[in-house]
């Protein structure tokens, strides 16, 4: 299969290309399209064919559940048994944008979009390029980021392309997403609703629209610099192929380890470092969590193309703004 490419404005996206992806999509086709967080490789969700090709471009494992994109809250009614009021507020106060609530399905959603079991997650897109294709092709378009299965998400369309070429009909290339970091998935069948993994929008902000506590899993069990939780307990995901350690600190000490043994790595740290030790290559981030995870995915991609031996993370502040992305970034650590 050869993959086309559109190239298509992030804003104004041409009806012509919208026109081309829909047609592929109503086919039962796959079109990779831009979202405010990362590309999503979306087929019609209500197409088992279509959902079993995502699966098997990606290498994705069939135990792993996929979201469901839709244009509008109300289009998730028929995909969902009940809409509780705790859907109704958040759908309200955050969509479109980056939050995916998991919601008991209906049986109109076919079992592999969710692995076989009685939960879907939802989410609508706020990209103007996804809003309008979901507008366009009215369908709803179950989507995991546009990368073989566990390897880094793709925030701009070389990434996509970079595992996935030859593997799906269509690319609506828009440039670098904005966010940079996946949705915040949140389960409303369990009581209190539970975070399942943070993203850009904080649990505190749910909470606060919920009117409750939600569950959360203690991502700050370690503090910045100490032992990370076991390995064993994280699944390796989000990952470049580059072997990547967080490092306390700056990553410093760390580097010049590596340095004085002769081993090529990468540097990642937060803000302007000063003396970069021979067979390192360094790169800067900015030091606030939003740029810095619009532009991490980006770099880890560029410096996964450097034949490095490791890429050391200087490990983010251990605070509520920083969680989505150490958590993206201890999952990448897991060996
Ligand atoms: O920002 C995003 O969410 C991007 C864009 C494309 O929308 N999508 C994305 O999809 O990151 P994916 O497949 O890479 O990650 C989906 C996450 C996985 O962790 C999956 O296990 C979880 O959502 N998930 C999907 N359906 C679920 C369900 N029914 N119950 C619990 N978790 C679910
Ligand atoms: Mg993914």
């Amino acid at each position: 299969m050869s993959t086309e490419v559109l190239h298509v404005d992030a804003i104004w996206p041409d009806p012509g290309a919208l026109q081309r992806a829909s047609t592929i999509l109503r086919e039962g086709g796959l079109v990779a399209f831009p979202t405010e967080t990362v590309y999503g490789l979306g087929g019609n969700a209500l197409n088992p064919e279509a959902v079993l090709k995502i699966f098997i471009a990606k290498g994705r494992p069939p135990v792993n559940p996929v979201i469901v994109h839709i244009a509008r809250a109300e289009d998730a009614r028929p995909l969902v048994q009940s809409w509780p009021r705790a859907a109704e507020l958040l759908a309200e106060r955050f969509w479109p944008g980056p939050l995916t609530l998991v919601l008991v399905k209906s049986n109109r959603v076919p079992d592999l979009v969710t692995a076989g079991g009685p939960t879907v997650a939802l989410r609508v897109p706020s990209h103007p390029v996804a809003l309008a294709l979901l507008e366009f092709c009215e369908l709803p378009l179950a989507a995991p980021s546009a990368n073989r299965s566990s390897a880094l998400s793709p925030t701009r369309g070389d990434h996509v392309l970079r595992t996935l070429e030859g593997r799906f009909d269509l690319l609506l290339d828009a440039g670098a997403t904005p966010g940079g970091l996946e949705s915040t998935v949140i389960d409303l069948t369990t009581s209190p609703p539970r975070l399942l993994r943070p993203g850009p929008i904080a649990a505190a902000d749910v909470e606060a629209a919920l009117g409750s506590p939600i569950a959360r899993p203690d991502l700050f069990a370690a503090k910045a610099g100490g032992p990370l939780p076991a390995p064993g307990l994280l699944a390796r995901h989000y990952a470049p192929s580059t072997p990547l350690e967080l490092a306390p600190g700056t990553g410093r000490d760390r580097v010049l380890e590596l340095s004085r043994r002769g081993c090529r790595a990468g540097w990642i740290t937060r803000g302007q470092e000063a003396g970069v030790p021979p067979g390192i290559v360094q790169r800067t981030l900015p030091d606030d969590p939003v740029s810095y995870a619009a532009q991490l995915y980006a770099i880890l991609h560029e410096l996964d193309e450097e034949n490095l031996e490791r890429i050391i993370v200087a490990c983010p502040p251990a605070s509520e703004a920083w969680l989505a992305i150490i958590d993206r970034l201890r999952r990448a650590s897991v060996p």
